[in-house]
């Protein structure tokens, strides 16, 4: 009999869930390995009596954690997150990132910027040797100053891409835009390229997450689970 292929996705998030303490507050992230993670989570509520308070990054995610009846607070209510697990566009080897394909970077890194322990979780295909090669790198910006934003890129040698929907700028869950920016070499200097950008009037934030993640979880295709912890 031939074995079934498993989702990486689907290993990487419910393996991550596996990691919550019990009682913790936990960040939850967004997207659609996340949807897994959120998924085990409320498995193990019924099954084990886990109790934790979420933190959703997006309304997608409080959507979603309100359907599983998964607890939720708010920022307002807490100083800091015991553990947060959230998806990745692109990782690489220091455990640097790319985030915001789903446009939700800005309360991404609000809560991962308060988190003591972040959980990444992805399949093979988001480990890269460099950001930026594979994946744009999205810019969360105020409508007004998109032009503004769109040329400043340029001269930081982007290829620029307003994000949108139905011929229309999509919007983000902060009401503001998103700016793709491709570069083509990849971003040799994400430290540096990460102040240029913030520079730019307009800038809400930058898709780059520099030293945010902790722990990382690959699934894979064959049904194993890779747990690493960030080098140095
Ligand atoms: C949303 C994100 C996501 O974490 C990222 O896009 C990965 O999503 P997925 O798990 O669906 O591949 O940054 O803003």
């Amino acid at each position: 009999m031939l074995n079934s292929p498993h989702d990486p996705k689907a290993i990487a998030g419910r393996a991550a869930a596996d990691l919550v303490p019990d009682g913790a507050v936990v960040g939850l992230g967004t997207g659609s390995t996340v949807h897994f993670t959120l998924l085990r989570l409320a498995e193990r509520m019924r099954s084990e009596g886990l109790r934790i308070l979420g933190v959703p990054t997006s309304l997608d995610t409080e959507r979603k954690a309100r359907e599983l009846a998964i607890p939720l607070t708010t920022l307002d209510e807490i100083e800091s997150i015991e553990v947060t697990i959230d998806g990745a566009d692109e990782i690489d080897p220091a455990f640097d990132m790319v985030k915001g394909g789903g446009g939700a970077l800005l309360r991404e890194k609000v809560v991962a910027w308060i988190t003591k322990r972040e959980i990444v979780v992805v399949g093979p295909n988001k480990l890269v040797p460099r950001l930026g090669a594979s994946y744009p790198l999205p810019v969360e910006v105020v409508p007004f100053a998109r032009s503004v934003v769109l040329h400043g890129l340029r001269r930081l040698g982007a290829e620029p891409v307003l994000r949108a929907r139905d011929g229309v700028a999509a919007r983000t869950d902060n009401g503001n835009e998103i700016i793709d920016a491709r570069f083509p070499e990849g971003i040799a200097d994400a430290r540096g390229l990460e102040h240029a950008i913030d520079q730019i009037p307009g800038v809400v934030e930058t898709g780059l997450f520099l030293g945010l993640a902790h722990v990382l979880v690959v699934g894979h295709a064959d049904g194993r689970v890779e747990v690493r912890q960030r080098p140095g």
